[in-house]
């Protein structure tokens, strides 16, 4: 039922595929192989980026994820972090005017640009209420975030945890945990993603780069993703 002949149409999603999430990975690769700078290839992935949270809205998925910068991407030169703050920047300026987005930005804000982090926490109230959640992984480790998590229940006195206090310290604490990773890119590594929550994801990987990955690589994804027989430790 949920597969529509047409392997360009856009598959019918229901409620087993409700949190997708993007490791857009291969901007640096996309722009060397055409002789560009790495920055331009940033650029193209935020263009890719742009058109599949769109896509996804379309077809109806509640949250995506994407990892855009992980806490070890500052070891990258100057140059080409500054190219991504900057594009992290535009992206916020211009997401004010979207009106159906709940955008959350998963990660340490309080390193990043003032003037920046200032915008982000903005947009953060401001769509709080919407339905579409956008998280957006930016300064973002898996580690760290759990570390975090775990300073909280410190401090708040606990001297013995569960996992639903775990999950609701995390940066993710508003989002169900992702049914469907995507990594583009020919890399499969989790690369500090998400680290708790994808105890039970199911994980897709493609040797496209990110700024080629488009609504039918998309589309892909979410067919083998509906191919799959998720068990969650028991007998079916
Ligand atoms: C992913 O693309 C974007 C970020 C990590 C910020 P890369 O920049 O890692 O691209 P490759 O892996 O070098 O091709
Ligand atoms: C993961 O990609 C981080 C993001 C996509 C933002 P990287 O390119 O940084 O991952 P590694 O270093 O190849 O594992
Ligand atoms: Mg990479």
């Amino acid at each position: 039922m949920l597969f529509n002949k047409n392997k360009n149409k856009a598959p019918l999603v229901d409620e087993r595929l409700s949190h997708i999430a993007f490791i857009m990975d291969g901007n640096g690769r996309w722009a060397k192989s055409r002789g560009l700078p790495r920055k331009l290839g940033h650029k193209q992935g935020a263009i890719a980026f742009e058109k599949i949270v769109r896509e996804c809205s379309k077809l109806g998925i509640k949250t995506v994820t994407v990892y855009a910068f992980s806490t070890e991407n500052w070891k990258r030169p100057k140059d080409e972090v500054d190219a991504i703050m900057d594009l992290l920047a535009d992206y916020v300026e211009r997401a004010k005017s979207e009106d159906g987005t709940r955008y959350v930005f998963l990660g340490d804000k309080s390193i990043l640009r003032e003037d920046l982090r200032t915008e982000m926490e903005e947009l953060e109230a401001t769509s709080k209420n919407r339905e579409y959640t956008l998280n957006i992984a930016f300064n973002y480790g898996g580690r760290a975030e759990l570390v975090n998590a775990f300073n909280e229940l410190v401090r708040e006195g606990k001297t013995e945890i569960t996992e639903d206090d775990i999950s609701s310290h995390l940066y993710t604490r508003d989002s169900q945990d992702p049914d469907l990773i995507v990594r583009t890119a020919n890399e499969c590594r989790i690369s500090n993603f998400l680290l708790w929550q994808c105890a039970y994801s199911e994980f897709y990987f493609t040797d496209v780069l990110w700024p080629d990955f488009d609504e039918k690589e998309l589309y892909k994804a979410i067919r083998s993703f509906y191919k799959r027989k998720r068990n969650f430790g028991d007998v079916k």
